[in-house]
Formats: structure tokens, C-alpha cells, sequence
């Protein structure tokens, strides 16, 4: 097994995504507040790049739920932000969620292209690793940085499944790039929430208040459901 990761979405579209798995991952929060609505009892999300395009396909739509943030914050007119702390059971059970965060659904957009999409954040780690050795395909870890530049809990969240699939014991090759993202998550090991609160984005959702998003965002192996973008949607497809 090949596993390889981009730092960024602008990264990611200069790889070769066909055939192999590809797990997006926004950490801090767009993947972990997914993971979230999911355990609450969601039924999709439909990840879009612009508000525009999700305010038209609310509009088209009425039933559905208009979702997302631009620099952290909620959007006006919108059902819900993008802290995963606003998706209650009573908010998002069996609701289909129109999202667009500013780099989390980007990130997604780009990676249409592979065999399979799956979202990733620390809340599902184990449960992620397990999938990817089960579907035996090559693996792309697609972090999303801020716009298109590296950023550290996406790229040591990556390092966490190298290093999980490491331990497996499988036969595994590692890029550059996925060696280095698992050098990094070895310095933070075991002090995730630390890594959360000190890298850039984890002190400017602090500052503006959403420090108990962090927390959640760092409950490492909390969840054991594996989201799927397929066709254009966010879904449990088990
Ligand atoms: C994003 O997609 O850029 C984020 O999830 C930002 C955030 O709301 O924390």
C-alpha cells in the first residue's frame, strides 16, 4: 500500500487520484463537526464550495439545512455554523445539511476524483484506519490547510493514520510528504488537544471564543463512523 498525503487542497489537485482512497481532513472543524452531525443522527451533508451556490440549493430545496462559516463564523441567514457543538439531535436528525466551510468543502470538491472519499478528523481515527485496510487501495491523505497553505493539525492528524497503518505491521511505502506528516504527530502524541489549542487556527477560534469546539475537536478515537462523499453527498453507507 502507497500512502501519500497533500498538505493542501492546491496540492492535492496535482495528484493522481484515480483508483485510490482519499481522506479529507479539516480537523479544526469542518470534518469533526461532520463526524458530529452524523452521531447526531444527520442524513447528509452536501459539501459546496461558494454560499451562493448553497444558499440556491436551499432555496430549491426548503427542506434542507443551509450550513457553514467564512472565517470561523456563522453566515447570515444560515440554520447552522460550523461549530459542531450547534449539531444537536434536535437540530440535525434526519436532515440533509448544504455546508460550505472556507477550506474543509474545498478540500472535498478537489477530491471527487478518487475510488473513495472518506472524511477524517481525530474523532474517528482508528475507526478510518480499519476502512483503509479493508478497501486495500493506495491512500491520499487530503489535508485542507487554510487557504492553500500548510497548516498543523490537518497534516498531524494525517500522520496519525500513517502511524496507525504503520502499526498494522501491512507492507507500507510512505511518500515524503506522509513520512514528515507522521515525524510531526510523533512530536504531539498523546498531547493532541495541546497541538489543537497552540497551532494558529486553535488560538484564532479561542479568540473568538470557540475554545470548547477544540475540545471536541480533539476527542481522539470518540466516534467509530467512517463518512463517505459519493456523488455529490455526505453519507454512512453502513
Ligand atoms: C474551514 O473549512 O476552513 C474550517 O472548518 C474553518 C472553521 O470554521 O473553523
Amino acid at each position: 500500500m502507497i500512502v501519500d498525503l497533500a498538505f493542501t487542497p492546491h496540492e492535492l489537485e496535482k495528484k493522481e487520484l484515480t483508483g485510490k482512497s482519499v481522506v479529507v481532513i479539516d480537523a479544526l472543524r469542518a470534518t469533526t463537526t461532520m463526524t458530529v452531525g452524523f452521531e447526531n443522527g444527520a442524513a447528509a451533508f452536501i459539501p459546496v464550495e461558494t454560499v451562493e451556490e448553497a444558499r440556491d440549493l436551499v432555496a430549491k430545496n426548503p427542506g434542507f439545512l443551509l450550513a457553514g462559516e467564512r472565517g470561523a463564523r456563522p453566515l447570515e441567514g444560515f440554520h447552522l455554523g460550523n461549530s459542531p457543538r450547534d449539531y444537536r439531535p434536535q437540530k440535525v436528525k434526519g436532515k440533509t445539511i448544504v455546508m460550505t466551510t472556507t477550506n474543509g468543502t474545498r478540500a472535498l470538491v478537489v477530491a471527487r476524483g478518487g475510488a473513495e472519499v472518506l472524511i477524517g478528523s481525530f474523532l474517528n481515527l482508528s475507526a478510518l484506519v480499519d476502512r483503509l485496510i479493508e478497501a486495500e487501495r493506495d491512500v491520499i491523505i487530503a489535508c485542507s490547510g487554510e487557504k492553500d497553505i500548510f497548516c498543523l493539525e490537518d497534516t498531524v492528524c494525517g500522520g496519525a493514520i500513517v502511524e496507525q497503518l504503520e502499526k498494522t505491521g501491512l507492507p507500507l511505502v510512505k511518500t515524503d510528504a506522509a513520512g514528515a506528516a507522521k515525524i510531526l504527530y510523533e512530536q504531539c502524541e498523546g498531547n493532541v488537544y495541546g497541538m489543537l489549542c497552540t497551532c494558529e487556527w486553535g488560538v484564532y477560534l479561542e479568540g473568538l471564543g470557540l475554545g470548547k469546539d477544540v475540545r471536541v475537536c480533539a476527542q481522539v478515537d470518540s466516534s467509530k463512523i467512517v463518512p463517505v462523499y459519493r456523488d455529490g453527498r455526505i453519507i454512512l453507507d453502513r
